[in-house]
């Protein structure tokens, strides 16, 4: 007879730049949120020290990818280290915005894979599993060798967008890479897709749509990301569009990195609204200057479900396919 492993009480816990989603989570699943101390000693080294017993317990991690990116996922290297060392049965890193996500491939001489060098520190700490939402290539999953769950934010995104009752919309990817992502939104939507194709300049910020394959006039062009970083590509797929004849534009992207200059540039552009989630947090100068054009639609229900179906053992697959 197989031998059933038990997995004890639920605990979340959260790093400090992620606690806005940790609380929210926390409400959703009806659990505390776990205590933790975490501060920084005059040499600036981070301590943390969780605060209630974890011992046999089913612990999860929240800590997503945000400035300073670097000191967020040390602070989860050693919060999972402290677990560990804590006699936490099972810790599940859950990184709502993988950190180095983009760096998942050696695409330059000499440069290094960090996504993996991530996947390798977070197993190292002693996580025995990883949950997070709509990695910029879903090939990285396999950077793991612990199970590793890969929620998307699409039907969200996506049923906010039907509820809008646009009349001709068409899904723009913008480039090859996010043309699946888009191909299943738009089916979501029942509409047609189309597909630019983007050069980038080497490190820069600088994207430019240098073709595109599909029809857009008098259509609303809704383009799909997997996030949105200085808005470069926003701006330029927004201008684009407007010059072939699309009615209006929209921009949907699961992780509002925007990164220095996007809020300014996605105010400037002629794009009438952006759909994000809140796997990042957005500063209050980057939601005045976007205004009414950023909508925010919370992660947290779909972290919720998806924690309270790890913990007792049921299927999440619904969770990550539309
Ligand atoms: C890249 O391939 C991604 O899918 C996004 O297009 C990219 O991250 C956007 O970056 P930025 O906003 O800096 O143009």
């Amino acid at each position: 007879m197989q031998e059933v492993k038990w997995v004890g009480p639920l605990k979340v816990f959260s790093g400090r730049r992620s606690r806005y989603l940790g609380q929210s989570v926390c409400a959703d699943l009806g659990v505390a949120p776990g205590e933790c101390d975490i501060f920084k000693f005059a040499n600036d080294n981070t301590f943390v020290q969780v605060g209630e017993n974890v011992r046999s317990c089913d612990v999860f991690v929240l800590q997503t990818s945000c400035p300073p990116v670097d000191e967020s996922l040390m602070e989860l290297l050693i919060l999972i280290d402290a677990l560990r060392r804590a006699s936490a049965e099972r810790i599940t890193a859950v990184l709502p915005y993988y950190p180095y996500v983009r760096s998942d491939k050696k695409d330059q001489p000499r440069v290094a894979i960090t996504a993996r060098l991530v996947a390798d520190l977070v197993h190292t700490a002693g996580a025995d599993r990883v949950m997070t939402v709509d990695l910029h290539a879903a090939q990285i999953q396999g950077f793991f060798s612990i199970p590793l769950d890969h929620l998307t934010a699409g039907p969200l995104l996506a049923d906010y967008v039907l509820r809008l009752g646009l009349e001709r919309p068409v899904v723009v990817a913008t480039d090859a890479g996010t043309a699946k992502r888009a191909l299943t939104f738009a089916r979501r939507l029942g509409a047609p897709l189309a597909v630019m194709e983007k050069e980038r300049f080497g490190n820069t910020e600088r994207a430019a749509v240098v073709g595109m394959i599909g029809d857009v006039v008098g259509r609303e062009a809704i383009i799909v990301e997997d996030e949105v970083s200085t808005g470069g590509t926003l701006s330029e797929a927004v201008q684009v569009l407007r010059d072939r004849g699309a009615a209006a534009v929209y921009a949907c992207a699961t992780h509002p990195v925007l990164a220095g200059p996007a809020a300014t540039r996605i105010a400037e552009s002629l794009l009438a609204q952006v759909l994000v989630t809140d796997t990042v947090p957005i500063g209050q100068d980057k939601r005045d200057i976007l205004g009414d054009r950023l909508k925010v639609l919370s992660v947290a229900p779909l972290l919720a479900e998806a924690v309270r179906r790890i913990h007792s053992g049921e299927s999440i697959s619904s969770l990550y396919s539309y």
